[in-house]
């Protein structure tokens, strides 16, 4: 089988990690890719929005089955595209997608099929929102609607800094803005939940916690991830059962209600609250370092899975996983989340030797002659699986030590509540 996944993250060198491995995968193409998935795969570059390309490239390189790793072109309709012109794809179409692509989709149908979730107002200007200020406790949260790349959600702790906040969306800042949404600020522990499901059958997929904040100790501000740990230290067969009946059910109702269905991977982004999970938001897509986490814990050959799951036939499946304990630390450009410099090679990646269940997955980097460039805020994953989290941890840091790369940063302090 010739497969190809699209995007160039610490995800997509994850998942083509994984259709490496596979005993039935020949050929393996990477749009863009980076430089880790370039040694494993092959990279081309083709611009991911223009749809049409990809389908020339699908058709050109008999590619039999394509795999999206980010929530942009799932929410641009990619899917609904590609099937349209008999193309094997795996992903939400974009109907689902709108679970991810507007957070007041999501809202509103937890609303109506009551999946417990913070309380909510929806505004589309700023004076009846100030109005609803009035009578909410604080901090409260602002979320613009449509996607933002994890920024787009502010906590604000008095009520100025909440007007600011709904001024700053309504003027532009993450894009055209109707509507804001106003939230009650849930106070808990958040937990990455999965699945992964063929429109008809689905299975837990893991669950992980992810560390969104720049800063050790959770603190400054919010990035795309800084590192995770899987499982995350919540899960219990009885909080399971409550995602599963309370919020993934209801929500699998809900599209169906629509005559639509989620194929693919559904993350949900929970708060637990004294072991009753609310919904966060819904992510139509593997979380990115969630994936890097989880996927070396699947033992089944994965892409049997994802073969399964594009011919609707996942209940042939039986999914089987190590027990191990995974930690995932990014490694940093200086600067990011905000300004930081591309362009800065990464000189001792070939020297360093990885022992089984020791992964380095590359997201912002790219190779040009054969030396390694960053090319992005989140360069390198280093994920490391066993049986004890810290030893994880102290290795990871062992190798990014060994890496001993000037330009880049990384929290030290990733998994701390399984570890400290
Ligand atoms: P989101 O993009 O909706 O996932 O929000 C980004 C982050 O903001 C989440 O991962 C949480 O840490 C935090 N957050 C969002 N909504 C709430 C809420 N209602 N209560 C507490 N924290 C929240
Ligand atoms: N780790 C957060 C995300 O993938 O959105």
């Amino acid at each position: 089988m010739k497969v190809l996944v699209i995007g160039s993250g610490g995800r997509e060198h994850a998942l083509c990690h994984a259709f490496k491995k596979s005993t039935t995968v020949e050929e393996l193409f990477c749009i863009p890719g980076n430089a880790g998935t370039a040694s494993i795969a092959k990279n081309f570059d083709v611009d991911i929005k223009n749809f049409e390309k990809i389908k020339e490239f699908v058709k050109q390189h008999e590619v039999d089955l394509v795999v999206i790793g980010p929530e942009q072109p799932l929410v641009d309709g990619i899917v609904n595209f590609l099937n349209k012109n008999n193309i094997k794809v795996f992903g939400p179409n974009k109907e689902a997608s709108q679970l991810e692509g507007s957070k007041i989709f999501t809202k509103e149908l937890c609303k109506k099929y009551n999946i417990p979730t913070a309380d909510f107002g929806i505004f589309e200007e700023t004076e009846s929102a100030r109005k609803f200020l009035e009578q909410c406790n604080l901090p409260i949260v602002i979320k613009a609607d449509g996607l933002a790349s994890g920024k787009g959600v502010y906590i604000c702790h008095n009520k100025n800094e909440a007007i600011e906040s709904i001024k700053e969306i309504f003027n532009g800042k993450f894009g055209m803005a109707k509507k804001v949404l106003i939230e009650e600020f849930l106070e808990g522990e958040e937990m990455s939940f999965f699945i992964i499901s063929d429109g008809e059958t689905y299975y837990p997929f893991g669950t992980a916690q992810d560390h969104k904040r720049v800063l050790e100790g959770d603190k400054g501000k919010n990035t795309g991830g800084m590192g995770a740990y899987s499982p995350s230290r919540l899960e219990n067969d009885n909080l399971n059962k409550k995602i599963i009946d309370k919020i993934i059910n209801p929500t699998l109702k809900g599209l169906k209600d629509l005559n639509t269905k989620f194929e693919g991977f559904l993350y949900a982004g929970l708060m637990i609250v004294k072991n009753e999970p609310f919904l966060i938001e819904y992510n139509v897509r593997m979380g990115d370092p969630e994936c890097q986490t989880i996927i070396p814990k699947l033992k089944n050959d994965f892409a049997d899975v994802v073969y399964a799951c594009v011919n609707k036939n996942l209940q042939s499946i039986n999914l089987e996983w190590y027990k191990d304990k995974s930690l995932c630390v990014v490694l940093c450009s200086n600067g990011y989340p905000d300004k930081y410099k591309n362009n800065i090679e990464i000189k001792n990646l070939e020297k360093i030797k990885l022992k089984e269940n020791e992964f380095i997955f590359h997201a912002g980097t790219q190779k040009v002659g054969d030396k390694i460039y960053s090319n992005g805020g989140r360069v390198l994953n280093l994920v490391i699986k066993s049986n004890n989290f810290k030893e994880n941890r102290d290795k990871i840091i062992n190798l990014i030590n060994q890496i001993n790369w000037g330009d880049g940063f990384y929290r030290k302090d990733i998994g701390y509540r399984v570890i400290d």
